[in-house]
């Protein structure tokens, strides 16, 4: 599905919350694809601070903090900075201006219809106190993903409405300016589902307390997979064991690359006669195997942090240079340009 596999005029605006530190669900869901698309598309990867802050305004220093683990966590999994520019969403007031000329292209009942807003503001328990940025953050997002006239944007299944929104605004916009100033973009939805909790629940998710964070130590991956949800009925070794909803398989399909000897335990657990220790001790060999270059090139680069801070510098002013020209050509086409 991807369009043309060698085409670096394709430019991917992908980004994340700087929330908390990144997990297994993020590596599968969007980092691991990220490292493959460094190298077939222009990639450019956004901290979205500010957006974070819609529902953490209570909390800034907790953002702040984050973007510098975030990056780190990128760094780990081996985006490379020459070839992905990676940049802090809050320092390119561009995409501010941006987002305030857009909200007049939305209704607020437009908003309030957007099933990913909807769904989060139940999330959050905002019920009728939804701060008016959260509202319009779809907005913002609009502004991101428009200023650097993305035609790809990689996001989980729940941002759909968030690209379905980007696109009627940038046709609203360019109705109005009467030509193609903005581009319209397509979703890159990873195919492999989304990675479920440790406990079985069908979301990995900081606030559930079910992640496995890419910084896990050894003693914390041991700790997690000895938790993770496998089969209720499974409850002798002799048992036949079920597939279906065992997070434990579910993990081992997403990471484990001996299929045939992953098909072999597979039969064994399902005839029985295998007991869950066995299953968690595979897992857990992959997940230290995996994890451990990552956690190791994650320490090697918190050393210089200031080196860190460096490369998010000039990542975000090469993206600010591009959401710049965009927003000129953007205010030039309202009536907005007058010196
Ligand atoms: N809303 C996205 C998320 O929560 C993050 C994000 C902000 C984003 N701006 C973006 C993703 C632009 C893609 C493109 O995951």
């Amino acid at each position: 599905m991807l369009p043309g596999t060698e085409d670096k005029k394709h430019l991917i605006l992908t980004g994340d919350r700087p929330t908390g530190p990144l997990h297994l669900g993020h590596f599968v869901g969007s980092l691991r694809n990220r490292v493959k698309f460094q190298n077939q598309y222009e990639q450019y990867i956004m901290l979205a601070d500010a957006q974070a802050l819609t529902d953490n305004m209570e909390n800034p220093a907790k953002v702040h903090d984050n973007v510098m683990e975030v990056a780190l966590d990128y760094l780990a999994v081996g985006i490379d900075p020459a070839k992905s520019t990676i940049f802090i969403q809050s320092q390119i007031p561009e995409l501010t201006e941006l987002t305030f000329y857009y909200l007049n292209l939305v209704t607020v009942a437009r908003l309030e219809r957007n099933p990913t807003i909807k769904q989060e503001i139940v999330l959050r328990n905002f019920e009728r106190d939804i701060p008016a940025g959260f509202l319009t953050y779809p907005v913002s997002q609009a502004a991101d993903i428009s200023a650097f006239k993305a035609s790809l944007v990689p996001v989980g299944e729940d941002q759909i409405p968030m690209i379905e929104q980007t696109n009627e605004i940038v046709r609203r916009f360019n109705r109005l300016a009467n030509k193609d100033i903005l581009v319209e973009c397509q979703a890159l939805v990873p195919e492999i589902g989304r990675l479920p909790g440790v406990d079985g629940k069908a979301k990995m998710s900081k606030s559930l307390g079910n992640v496995i964070n890419l910084g896990f130590t050894p003693a914390e991956i041991k700790a997690a997979v000895r938790n993770v949800y496998t089969d209720p009925l499974h409850l002798r070794v002799a048992d036949p064991g079920h597939l279906e909803g065992n997070v434990a398989f579910i993990y081992l399909d997403a990471f484990d690359e001996d299929k045939t000897g992953l098909q072999e335990m597979k039969d064994h657990y399902v005839r029985g006669g295998l007991g869950d220790s066995i299953v968690k001790g595979r897992l857990e060999g992959i997940l230290q195997d995996m994890l451990k270059p990552i956690r190791e090139r994650r320490e090697e680069y918190a050393k210089d942090r200031g080196q860190v801070l460096q490369m998010l510098k000039d990542g975000t002013r090469k993206a600010r240079e591009i959401a710049a020209q965009t927003t000129d050509e953007v205010r030039a086409a309202i009536g907005l340009k007058h010196f």
